[in-house]
């Protein structure tokens, strides 16, 4: 079932989604070569809870693997990292770039959003993936409003990807939030027929495609949360919590400025 909200929920969610977005924009500064990710989880916990809030990835989804669950704050992955990379003892350097994925947890409500930042001056290796996935948020995000089915997002971003010789991610999905971090619907980033939930006013879920410079198939390391590309090409990553308005969409996950 997909939850519709309230008045007063979407309120609520627009307050958590945008301390999501403002912790991202705190960092962005912050990410230069030298710094460890582990600094930058460092950055953003405080900041998340200076604002009143928790961060939703820290001991989140235990499991046999890992009984503490995620382990860290914030999601940082670098270069051909896909997602859920774990902050750590690794120094960036001048032509990485990182993911840096942001949920947070205010007054009972998710927001959760994420971008791909360069370390240093785009290269002419890095500029095209991080341009492509931003690109492919953008264009799945113009296909909500009212009465469309989920599926026309997925189908949007994978032309888009596939016009540019780039893979969209198959394994990991957006996802309704709000009370839950993770709720129904899976929003699929891929060409699809899926037409079984139509797209309401008071909807809200996030839309995250991750898309490959090769290959779209992926592998998840030793830790049991990093997934990585499973041919080593380079992988980004954006990502907002969008509401379906009575005329269209709005990104909750944005600053004021
Ligand atoms: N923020 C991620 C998402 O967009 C989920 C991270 S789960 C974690 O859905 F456990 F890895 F943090
Ligand atoms: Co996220
Ligand atoms: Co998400």
């Amino acid at each position: 079932m997909i939850i519709i909200k309230t008045a007063e929920e979407i309120e609520r969610m627009r307050l958590s989604c945008r301390l999501a977005a403002q912790t991202l924009a705190m960092i962005e500064p912050h990410v230069q070569p030298g710094i460890s990710t582990d600094a930058l989880n460092g950055l953003c916990h405080q900041f998340i809870l200076d604002h009143g809030a928790t961060p939703s990835p820290l001991n989140y989804r235990p499991s046999a693997h890992n009984p503490q669950g995620f382990p860290k704050s914030i999601c940082t992955s670098v270069n051909q990292q896909v997602c859920h990379g774990i902050p750590g003892p690794r120094v960036l350097r001048e032509g990485d770039i990182i993911n840096v994925d942001i949920t947070v947890c205010l007054n009972g409500f998710h927001g959760d959003t994420s971008k791909t930042f360069f370390v240093g001056p785009p290269t002419a290796r890095n500029s095209k993936i991080v341009r492509v996935a931003a690109e492919c948020l953008l264009i799945g995000i113009q296909t909500v409003q009212p009465g469309n089915f989920f599926n026309a997002i997925g189908n949007a971003i994978e032309e888009h990807a596939r016009k540019n010789y780039c893979s969209v991610v198959r394994e990991y999905c957006g996802h309704g939030i709000g009370r839950s971090f993770h709720e129904e619907p899976a929003v699929l980033h891929y060409a699809n027929r899926d037409k079984i939930a139509k797209m309401q006013p008071g909807m809200i879920f996030t839309v995250e495609p991750m898309i490959n410079m090769g290959k779209p198939d992926i592998r998840i390391l030793a830790d049991h949360w990093t997934v990585v590309t499973k041919d080593h090409s380079l992988s980004a990553q954006f990502e907002h919590t969008i509401l379906i308005t009575p005329d269209g969409n709005e990104i909750l996950t944005i600053t004021d400025g």
